[in-house]
């Protein structure tokens, strides 16, 4: 029964993980989430099967481990994969650039610490508190949701100058995974910091989506085909969560500490 922990679970891309890992009944599905009657009570009307919430808070170690210990108990002592997915999304910043922070220093410093404290902190800390249940595994992988905007060169690219508190702690997570999978190295844990895609998480289609934020997705669209042709705009999490499940599937220690995107490369917007 290979088993899967999948911290920040509640909602988006996190929640999609529930409801694809559910289907096959062979899976043990752990979910971490902030607020656990809501999430207990959505996975109860969605009838998911095998699905254990447990509290834990990115921004609270002490949550994480004995969100950790409970997981165990679940699964019988050894966590198969561990999947850091929830994140603060700085949304208040994600169409400021640089120079709209002179003057604004202060609610710079807020939200990047809130970004850094909860993407990069609360990613170790929740690493550091599954690890001795991940190393009882024989399956071993370690995955952190990650984001396109920490790609550098892609990026500059783009012409993205926004979203720099959130951008800048997805790169500085990337950084922590590459040092988690040279620490593991010799334990045999795979690390991989993924980007799942431009994910539609906010309504089923972009039709549902209010006025202003489906302009926000379209000009976005524009903006990337003229960098990739192939980008046809966001995706929805279930196809998203099926190609990062593949991808989770067939990853080694070849690739451990990498930063890729859920469909194994480098290339941010194929699709
Ligand atoms: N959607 C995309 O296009 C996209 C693209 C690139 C990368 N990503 C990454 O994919 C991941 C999921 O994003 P999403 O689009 O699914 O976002 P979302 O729908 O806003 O969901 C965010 C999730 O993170 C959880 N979370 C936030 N702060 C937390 C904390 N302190 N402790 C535990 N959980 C916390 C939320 O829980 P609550 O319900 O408690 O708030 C929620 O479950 C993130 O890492 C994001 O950066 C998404």
């Amino acid at each position: 029964m290979p088993s899967y922990v999948i911290v920040g679970a509640s909602r988006g891309i996190g929640y999609q993980y529930l409801k694809t890992l559910s289907k096959d009944p062979s899976n043990k599905i752990i979910a971490v989430a902030r607020n656990v009657d809501a999430t207990q009570s959505q996975v109860t009307s969605d009838n998911l099967a095998n699905v254990h919430v447990v509290q834990g808070d990115l921004t609270d170690a002490e949550s994480l481990k004995a969100a950790a210990k409970q997981a165990s108990e679940i699964t019988g002592g050894a966590v198969d994969h561990l999947v850091v997915n929830g994140a603060y999304l700085s949304h208040g910043t994600a169409f400021m650039k640089p120079s709209d922070y002179v003057g604004k220093e202060q609610y710079f410093l807020e939200e990047f610490n809130a970004s850094m404290t909860a993407n990069v902190a609360g990613v170790m800390f929740a690493i550091n508190a599954f690890i001795p249940y991940v190393l009882k595994s024989s399956i071993k992988k370690v995955i952190v949701i990650s984001s396109g905007h920490a790609a550098v060169d892609f990026m500059a690219v783009a012409g993205v100058a926004e979203a720099i508190p959130y951008a800048i702690s997805k790169t500085a997570v990337n950084m922590l995974v590459a040092k988690f999978a040279i620490e593991y190295k010799k334990d045999g844990i795979v690390f991989l910091a993924m980007c799942p895609g431009v994910v539609l998480t906010q309504a089923e289609s972009l039709d549902q989506l209010p006025p202003p934020a489906r302009e926000i997705y379209d000009k976005m669209t524009e903006q990337f085909q003229k960098v990739d042709p192939r980008f046809k705009g966001p995706m929805s999490p279930k196809d998203s969560v099926e190609e990062q499940l593949n991808l989770i599937g067939r990853i080694s220690m070849k690739e451990s500490g990498s930063f890729l995107t859920r469909k194994g490369t480098k290339e941010w917007l194929a699709q």
